[in-house]
């Protein structure tokens, strides 16, 4: 366990008044080092994620019709959304929907691999563990920019990784992810500069697959 350590600069993003709050992590800051570190914790949960919550706050209480919406439905809807907010929604929302999955994909020592339905259907569809593993990080590599890796359950019950840019995330096409990595390069950027592949390589240790197999269905 290492010491609290002081970030020497403010993270925390200005609170805006709404229907969203910004979920507490269900760990401590330095509960992933070595591989995340505390000082990139606390800027993406309490700077990024934070802008996120309070951005899609200041959209939706434009119209007071939407705060009763959960934000899968703002996010499975966009398209009927007033026009002037939809962008706003698209990224905060998903912005606040993709990172409160995130922080529950990882915790502190978890199993190391899938089990049960989960690993033999990742061992069924992707070959092995590893096979997998190899594709989740090369779709991870190649996108481009900012974005999302994804282990999803298509339409027709096929487990696929796909790839998606900025906050865009599955739940637009109405599929709840079953893994997702965040390559912002905030999420990595202060220990691993522009080292990706280094990062996703670290990922894996953190990986919580005891609650990704147990939720998996
Ligand atoms: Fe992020």
């Amino acid at each position: 366990m290492t010491a609290a350590v002081a970030v020497p600069f403010p993270v925390k993003a200005a609170e805006a008044d709404g229907p969203f709050k910004l979920p507490d992590l269900p760990y401590s800051y330095d509960a992933l080092e070595p591989y995340i570190d505390t000082q990139t914790m606390k800027l993406h949960h309490d700077g990024h994620h934070a802008a996120y919550v309070a951005k899609l706050n200041e959209a939706v209480n434009k119209y007071p019709e939407l705060k009763t919406k959960t934000v899968e439905e703002l996010l499975m809807n966009l398209d009927k959304l007033p026009q002037d907010i939809r962008e706003a929604v698209r990224n905060n929302g998903g912005g606040h929907y993709n990172h409160s999955l995130f922080w529950n994909f990882m915790g502190k020592n978890k199993a190391k691999a899938p089990t049960g339905k989960l690993r033999s259907d990742i061992d069924k569809t992707f070959g092995s563990f590893e096979d997998f593993k190899k594709a989740f990080k090369e779709a991870a590599l190649n996108r481009f920019g900012s974005g999302w890796a994804w282990l999803i359950k298509d339409k027709d019950g096929a487990l696929k990784i796909v790839s998606t840019p900025n906050q865009d995330s599955p739940i637009m096409e109405g599929i709840t992810p079953i893994l997702g990595l965040d390559v912002w390069e905030h999420a990595y950027y202060l220990k691993y500069q522009n080292k990706r592949g280094d990062y996703i390589d670290a990922w894996w240790n953190v990986v919580n697959w005891d609650d990704i197999s147990k939720n998996y269905k």
